[in-house]
């Protein structure tokens, strides 16, 4: 029904009308009336999660959207003549980012939203289990880029304290994930920095985190380099990979399930099943590796995949991302990933309904793969330009709606 996706807009209304001070039961009542929803609607309960108690997935979205505004302090009104411009600072070319202390829901959807501040101003007062944290924070880098990268030194305390709030609201046998940089050399050398063994160590030291594994993410279309040391002082090799390390709170209650993510059976495998396994028996040397008749025979719905995660940049959203940027006038982003790597992540480790958050949000892709799974999100990112752009890649979501304010982002303003 149409109005139940002007829900958030409805929530905004009733809380700036009471001045932020109604109950939840008062605010279920005014929001389903402004929604022209009946009791019905506001009372039907559903199974809800994986203990399937039964809850009402209206005022589940009700309350989920005030907290948003009420929990985090968020800016609801751009007011004053220069508008959106008078709450960032210039971040380099083309590039503003949000002041100090601004925090304002860029845009939304039914599931989710992408709140326009640094992580710093947002995680902290967030009083809400999260079952998967995603990231690919900035590296590393010697030269920082335009949108702010800390160096080696301080890497460890800098990614352990943006996690921190994030891993004190994870849900039990919830997951971090982060995909970071293998490609960080020490100084004026062709050897490799050590910070992802210290970042690992410091998760579980200081944050009670277990290491699941450390995926490589292959991409042979990844430029080659390091330039230095690969092509020009010919010791190293270049690279193709970047790992993508996954982190639990629990690992007994993991909520990881690779059933969510089976790939398709070979052809070869699936006659091989359906012909009913090896006709053979094989025993190797060591007796470590049996064949029998009938092995790998059993029907399966898939195969599980290996722990490599093999895709090159190309991706459809990228692509939409980079021509909207273009129409708007906006600069590209220098990072992006293929929404495929969230979208993997988020299906293996979440259900339906779960909460997955992005301190580092860039051009949103995992909002997007959050949205298109049917999973509530949180984005946050600081660069207003990045999240003008990355809007246009929600338009047709249910509940979508961009903040005004954001209309005068792209082109040429003062
Ligand atoms: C490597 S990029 C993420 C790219 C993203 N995964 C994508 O596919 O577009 C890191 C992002 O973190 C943002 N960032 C850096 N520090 C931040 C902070 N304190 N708060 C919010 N965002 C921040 C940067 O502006 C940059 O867009």
């Amino acid at each position: 029904m149409r109005e139940q996706l002007e829900l958030f807009s409805h929530v905004a209304a009733a809380y700036a009308d009471a001045s932020g001070t109604l109950t939840n039961t008062a605010l279920y009542r005014d929001v389903a009336q402004r929604a022209g929803l009946s009791d019905s609607d506001l009372q039907a309960r559903v199974p809800i999660g994986s203990a399937g108690a039964p809850r009402s997935p209206v005022a589940r979205k009700i309350r989920w959207m005030q907290q948003s505004l009420k929990q985090l302090k968020m800016i609801e009104r751009v007011e004053g003549e220069r508008g959106i411009w008078r709450l960032t600072e210039r971040a380099g070319k083309d590039l503003d980012r949000a002041a100090e202390g601004v925090k304002l829901i860029a845009f939304h959807t039914e599931l989710g939203m992408a709140i326009w501040s640094r992580h710093q101003n947002v995680f902290p007062l967030l009083d809400e289990p999260i079952h998967l944290c995603i990231s690919s924070p900035p590296y590393p880098l010697r030269q920082a880029r335009a949108y702010g990268n800390p160096d080696e030194v301080q890497y460890v305390d800098f990614i352990c304290e943006a996690l921190d709030p994030v891993v004190r609201n994870l849900a039990p046998g919830g997951s971090v994930v982060l995909n970071i940089s293998n490609d960080i050399f020490t100084h004026k050398s062709p050897a490799r920095s050590l910070y992802i063994e210290r970042l690992t160590l410091a998760l579980h030291d200081r944050l009670g985190l277990d290491l699941m594994d450390r995926i490589p993410w292959v991409n042979y279309s990844k430029p080659p380099g390091p330039t230095y040391w690969a092509c020009v002082n010919r010791v190293q090799l270049t690279t193709a990979y970047e790992p993508v390390l996954w982190f639990t709170n629990d690992p007994l209650k993991v909520r990881s399930d690779n059933r969510r993510v089976l790939e398709a059976h070979t052809e070869r495998h699936h006659k091989l099943m359906h012909a009913g396994g090896a006709g053979r028996t094989a025993e190797y040397g060591d007796g470590a590796y049996q064949i029998r008749p009938n092995s790998f025979g059993r029907i399966t719905a898939g195969k599980i995949p290996r722990n490599v995660f093999e895709r090159g940049h190309a991706c459809r959203d990228t692509a939409a991302y980079r021509q909207h940027a273009k129409e708007l006038g906006l600069p590209p982003h220098g990072a992006m990933q293929p929404t495929s790597l969230p979208d993997f992540f988020i299906r293996l480790l979440t259900e339906p309904g779960d909460l997955v958050a992005d301190l580092f949000g860039g051009t949103t892709k995992t909002g997007l793969a959050a949205e298109r799974l049917g999973r509530r999100w949180i984005v946050t990112e600081w660069i207003l330009q990045y999240l003008r752009g990355a809007a246009e890649m929600y338009r047709d979501r249910p509940g979508f709606q961009m903040h005004a304010a954001l209309d005068a982002v792209g082109g040429h303003h003062g």
